[in-house]
Formats: structure tokens, C-alpha cells, sequence
């Protein structure tokens, strides 16, 4: 079967004041429809760097990442990146808003996922009231 998503040799370097920093080197992985993929490793190996080149958040990298036209994807950061000041509903909406995407069909989809996730009736409530795990659901 074809490849959903396809990493080859990246290789990832970090210039800081102090010097290059070493976070992945030539790190390959193919991972196909339905696999469930975990990437374990102690702190500081490059899990979340490699994440972060996968999701496009960074694109300074050596190697190749090729993405299948069927890969839907979605990344939950390590820690919530919900805004503070606007209640979970409006966080749950603001991919939509930015993107121009706040119609019923979409809205609706949210609806159901505040439901399914029990975060219905913590809807009008801010950020700073829920607990880590809501969080993270929220996001
Ligand atoms: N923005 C950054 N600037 C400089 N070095 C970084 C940066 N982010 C991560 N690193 C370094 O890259 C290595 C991998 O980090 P990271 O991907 O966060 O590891 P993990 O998620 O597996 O704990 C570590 O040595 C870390 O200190
Ligand atoms: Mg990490």
C-alpha cells in the first residue's frame, strides 16, 4: 500500500549563541493508512522537533518529507496553545474564523466534538477554569 506519509533523512540542526545543536540526524519513517505510529524516546532525543518539521511549523530542515494527497493531518501541541481570553467555544472556532471556514456545516461538526468530548457545558467558560486534560481536548 502506498505511503500516507514518508520521511527521509532528515536531518535537523539548531544554530543558537551558544552553537549548532545536533536534534535529528538522517531519521527515516514510513507510516501507511490505518498505522498507528508512536515515537518514543527519552527527553531532548527530537520528538517534538520532528513533529514540529512534519506539521510544517518548521521548514528549516535537511531531508525529505513527502505527504500522500490523502493525509489528513492535525497536531496537538505538548502544551494547550488555547487563548486566554476567549472562552472554549470561541477557541474551538478560531481555525474556522481565521480560515474563513465559519459556516453551518463546520459549526455544527464543532458542536458535535464539544459533545462527544463532554466539554458541552464548559462552553461560555475560559481556559483558566478548566483542567489540564479538558484542555487538551479543547485543543
Ligand atoms: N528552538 C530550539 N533551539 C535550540 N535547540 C532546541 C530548540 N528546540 C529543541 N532544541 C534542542 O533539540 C534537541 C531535541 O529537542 P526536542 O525535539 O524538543 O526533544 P523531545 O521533544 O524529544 O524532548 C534538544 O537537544 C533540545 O535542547
Ligand atoms: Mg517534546
Amino acid at each position: 500500500m502506498n505511503n500516507l506519509l514518508e520521511i527521509k533523512n532528515v536531518t535537523k540542526n539548531y544554530h543558537t549563541k551558544e552553537g549548532e545543536i545536533k536534534a535529528i540526524k538522517d531519521f527515516n519513517l514510513q507510516i501507511k493508512p490505518g498505522e498507528i505510529i508512536a515515537i518514543v524516546g527519552p527527553s531532548g532525543c527530537g520528538k517534538s522537533t520532528i513533529l514540529s518539521i512534519i506539521a510544517t511549523l518548521d521548514e528549516e530542515y535537511f531531508g525529505d518529507i513527502i505527504k500522500s494527497n490523502n493525509l489528513k493531518m492535525a497536531y496537538m501541541l505538548q502544551s494547550d496553545a488555547l487563548l486566554p481570553w476567549l472562552t472554549i467555544y470561541e477557541n474551538a472556532i478560531l481555525g474556522l474564523k481565521i480560515q474563513n471556514m465559519l459556516n453551518k456545516e463546520n459549526l455544527d461538526y464543532v458542536n458535535y466534538l464539544l459533545k462527544f468530548y463532554n466539554l458541552e457545558e464548559f462552553k461560555d467558560n475560559y481556559p483558566k477554569s478548566l483542567s489540564g486534560g479538558m484542555k487538551q481536548r479543547v485543543g
